[in-house]
């Protein structure tokens, strides 16, 4: 069996079995103002903590994209996330409300999510890509009563569709007319900065909500609380091992669930100064990123350092990476050769995290004091307890395929889906157990081994896309009569999205329509929804009840046997 051993070091988590036989998370509430206070909020605990702890002075944040160059302190931070959340509270946002923050990446948006948490609010960060339908049905869902947005992006909110939407704030210069439109900088400027501001919550009170998606239905709201805290900052100094002087920078943004836990929370929390880079991935960017900001603690995904291994070795050869000490990925497979690669080009083994949008925060993990086995995505946190169990929820042993099933009470996990209580309970199914919907199974050291998804989930460049919207939207289309929509094996994507569509009469097949039907999908979903590949066909293999069997339409693009075939219609 390949291992790479791990380096001589000073970590965090330096003996894991002894860890995991004594810890408790109730030991991680003591690190917390509120241990001594009573008072809760996460928001609090991630920016003022440090300045009343003598941190003030210390750079929280490192913001970069191809315009602006900033940095942010701890002290800065808390007078501005005060501020901000004086202006939410003087518009009317009071503790549960869902605020929405939809905006390309900028100190703004972490400014406005952490200000609307300080009043108590629920946030709904949201990508940045989406379009109209998409904006509009997770705004409705959530019957959201404010949103942060951008004069560009605003086109996309259709804020007279939205009822409970009462309040629209533009963080821009020019702010157009109507709908009573607010200006983030005149209300920022006017706003007091006072503490007294900052609303004390219970632990188990929300303060994020994740639209994600499933294999079937509308996206769900994943709604977490306060207490997550606890598990992100546990993590930060076990996986991560941030310490003090750490420069930690986590590519992901906060419209996804490691953008905000591990983007935000899991390193303020800490204390340690964050490095957020806007703009799009290119190597020469992020190599760049990396030595510009002598980033020490690199959280990134498999999705981008298969782009970076695909990319001319020139590139990496004219950059100094010698402040990097750490590096971890998170959201899909992580490929062997690449854990090869990474340990060859960076001379640092890639620690590989598994976890989910609803777990809140790292469950699996490969730690630094461990040894790696490339391609086995770790061993479960302290704390955790993990298994591999089938359909009756009875433990199978090393070696056979099943559920990879998490014990709930883990603190960061989600407290429901929003509006809907069956969907939250459906996860609980199988005698209690959190069924997580991958197939693994375990070796007999304890390391666990991704095999799949078992429903129809795409893993598309990191992001997870359900097939249900795109289908949804594909059959809105005046061409396109039945959809079904599989992710295809892809290299670096790990997978691309690939629709079979049948065509109403009248209609014939050609490029052109393909293409119309893509830029279709792209304005009214998502760009990341877009299938790169569409394929024709008469007919489309459906159940008697008339779903579309996506496990057939895989089979017939990987030429594999379709299995039971007793439910399809003729
Ligand atoms: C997949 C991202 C293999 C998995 C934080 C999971 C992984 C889904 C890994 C959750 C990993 C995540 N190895 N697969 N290390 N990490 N996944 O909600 O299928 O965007 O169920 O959360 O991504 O994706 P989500």
């Amino acid at each position: 069996m390949e291992v790479i051993s791990p380096k001589m070091g000073n970590y965090n988590l330096a003996n894991y079995e002894e860890t995991r036989k004594f810890f408790h998370w109730d030991e991680v509430k003591k690190v917390f103002s509120w241990s001594k206070t009573g008072n809760i909020n996460i928001a609090y605990e991630a920016i003022d903590r440090h300045v009343e702890e003598g941190r003030g002075d210390k750079q929280a944040l490192l913001y970069s994209d191809a315009h602006r160059e900033e940095t942010y302190t701890f002290s800065e931070l808390k007078t501005l996330t005060n501020k901000a959340a004086h202006m939410f509270s003087k518009l009317g946002v009071t503790k549960g409300d869902r605020v929405f923050i939809f905006m390309p990446r900028s100190p703004e948006l972490y400014v406005a999510l952490l200000g609307a948490i300080k009043v108590g609010a629920v946030v709904g960060p949201l990508f940045e890509a989406f379009m109209k339908d998409a904006v509009k049905s997770r705004l409705e869902d959530s019957a959201a009563k404010m949103i942060v947005t951008t004069p560009d992006l605003i086109t996309r909110v259709p804020v007279e569709e939205l009822p409970h939407l009462e309040t629209v704030i533009l963080v821009g210069e020019n702010i157009p007319d109507g709908h009573g439109y607010r200006s983030y900088y005149d209300e920022m400027n006017i706003a007091s900065d006072r503490d007294e501001i900052i609303q004390w919550v219970d632990l188990e009170d929300g303060y994020v909500l994740h639209y994600t998606s499933g294999s079937t239905g509308k996206p769900k709201g994943v709604y977490h609380v306060h207490h997550a805290m606890i598990q992100q900052y546990q993590t930060a100094n076990w996986v991560l091992d941030l310490k003090e002087d750490d420069i930690y920078w986590c590519t992901a943004d906060p419209g996804w669930v490691t953008g905000t836990s591990y983007g935000i929370f899991g390193p303020w929390l800490s204390g340690v100064t964050n490095v957020v880079r806007g703009g799009r991935f290119s190597p020469d960017d992020w190599y760049q990123t990396l030595e510009k900001n002598k980033v020490t603690v690199w959280y990134s995904a498999p999705t981008a350092f298969r782009m970076l291994m695909g990319a001319d070795p020139a590139i990496l050869k004219k950059y100094d990476l010698s402040s990097v000490r750490h590096i971890l990925s998170v959201g899909e497979p992580l490929n062997p050769e690449v854990v090869r690669w990474g340990y060859e080009v960076y001379q640092h083994r890639i620690h590989d995290t598994w976890w989910m949008t609803e777990t809140g925060a790292m469950l699996i993990c490969n730690y630094l004091a461990e040894p790696i086995k490339p391609g086995s995505m770790g061993k479960p946190l302290p704390g955790i307890e993990a298994a591999i169990i089938n359909d009756h929820g009875e433990e199978l042993p090393p070696y056979r395929m099943g559920h990879l099933a998490i014990k709930p009470g883990w603190p960061a996990m989600m407290r429901k889906i929003w509006n809907n209580d069956q969907k939250y309970n459906e996860y609980f199914a199988i005698s209690g157990w959190y069924v997580s919907g991958d197939t693994a199974y375990k070796d007999e050291d304890g390391y666990f081994w991704f095999q799949g998804r078992n429903d129809d989930v795409i893993m598309t460049s990191g992001e997870r896309v359900g097939p249900f919207e795109i289908e949804s939207k594909l059959v809105e289309h005046p061409a396109v009569a039945e959809a079904g929509v599989i992710g295809k094996p892809d290299e670096i994507r790990g997978q691309i999205i690939k629709a079979f569509i049948s065509l109403r009469e009248g209609y014939e097949y050609s490029e052109e329509l393909a293409k119309d039907i893509q830029a279709f999908i792209k304005t009214e979903l998502s760009a990341h929804a877009v299938p790169r590949e569409i394929e024709c066909r008469d007919k489309l293999p459906k159940t008697r009840s008339g779903k579309i069997m996506r496990r057939v339409l895989k089979a017939w693009e990987l030429n594999e046997p379709a299995g039971d075939l007793s439910t399809m219609e003729d």
